[in-house]
């Protein structure tokens, strides 16, 4: 029997590769054989201020970049996470059970708190609408980057919780963290994560980059002392970082790479990488520009999606209310 597999991505700012090696490509992987849904998460945009006019974009531009990326919509259901009401209405659920302090240890939350002039408290419990994301369709499989594991602990101890106090309704998700290229780092400083909230658009490509950009964007890209291209994550982080990134678009090991650079230097290094990821994207962009000439294809897909969610929502939400002592009219 196939898995149920649920992911999100956020509609801020574009994807970049970190997000797609980190999560994106995984999905088209699991679509093969398992119950897949994937989501746009807008909601969880809102916990930090937007422009309506932005988010709307973004939110589509999302959604066809997941369809770009090789996402299809007759194996996996792609759907806004706010069409299908049920998110929010669990999330309170289950505000009932998370404690404050399970929240307060959330490394995330420090860091996207930390230097902010007001933090909304939808920011601090981002993680148990996160959670009611994942419960409500009774997920086996959560696909996510290295970044989210805390906050998959959490939805796991919540469901844990909400059954033990309730009797059995959710299902216990597992995570599934990818190995190579499960945390991406930043092209301007191999200490953080590439974000899509870092500071300078030099820290990231993002997926829909003219190939000259990508270029540049390589080009300049920090590397470490000495002159050698080897994997070591400790002493050459920022290079290790370049060569994850050169193995995943290529599918070259780290080994076979460092021998192919062995006593080049970095120069000739990053001018192969910059190739090797426009070429990687190539086939990406071509479809993002080709869904571009039919919106309504989108729009469409995205419809059909909310009501497949809806109904499985539909289902977990009664079993929830019936369980709390919601009364029934
Ligand atoms: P976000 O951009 O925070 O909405 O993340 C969407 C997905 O991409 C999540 O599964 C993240 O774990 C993953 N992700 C985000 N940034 C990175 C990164 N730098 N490296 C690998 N995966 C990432
Ligand atoms: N918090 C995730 C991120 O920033 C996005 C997300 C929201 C998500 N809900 C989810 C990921 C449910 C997986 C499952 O990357």
């Amino acid at each position: 029997m196939s898995r149920r597999v649920f992911s999100g991505v956020q509609p801020t700012g574009t994807l970049h590769i970190g997000n797609y090696l980190g999560a994106i490509q995984q999905f088209t992987e699991l679509q093969q054989e398992e119950d897949c849904l994937f989501c746009i998460v807008d909601l969880h945009a809102l916990t930090v201020p937007q422009d309506p006019v932005v988010l709307r974009e973004a939110t589509l531009k999302t959604a066809g970049i997941y369809l770009a990326s090789g996402i299809d919509p007759k194996k996996a259901t792609v759907f806004i996470q706010s069409s299908v009401g049920a998110h929010a209405e669990l999330a309170w659920f289950l505000n009932c059970i998370a404690t404050f302090g399970e929240l307060n240890r959330m490394t995330q939350f420090k860091e996207k708190s930390t230097n902010q002039e007001t933090v909304s408290s939808a920011l601090f419990t981002y993680p148990v609408l996160m959670a009611a994301d994942i419960l409500l369709y009774q997920t086996d499989v959560v696909p996510v980057g290295d970044d989210q594991k805390q906050h998959l602990e959490l939805s796991r101890d919540i469901a844990q919780r909400f059954n033990h106090r309730y009797g059995e309704t959710f299902k216990v998700p597992e995570p599934k963290i990818l190995g190579v290229g499960s945390r991406i780092m930043g092209l301007d400083d191999a200490s953080k994560k590439m974000s899509k909230s870092a500071d300078t658009d030099l820290n990231r490509i993002e997926l829909l980059d003219s190939p000259d950009v990508i270029r540049k964007k390589i080009k300049r890209a920090v590397t470490d002392s000495g002159r050698d291209v080897y994997y070591d994550e400790e002493n050459k982080a920022a290079v290790s970082n370049l060569m994850t990134i050169y193995s995943r678009f290529s599918g070259d090991s780290l080994d076979t790479i460092q021998e192919r650079y062995a006593g080049k230097g970095y120069g000739d290094f990053k001018k192969d990488l910059a190739e090797v990821v426009v070429e990687g994207l190539r086939p990406l962009q071509g479809r993002y520009e080709e869904l571009s000439r039919e919106p309504q294809y989108l729009l469409d897909i995205l419809k059909e999606g909310a009501e497949k969610a809806g109904a499985i929502a539909e289902q977990t939400m009664k079993d929830v209310k019936e369980k709390v002592g919601i009364v029934r009219l």
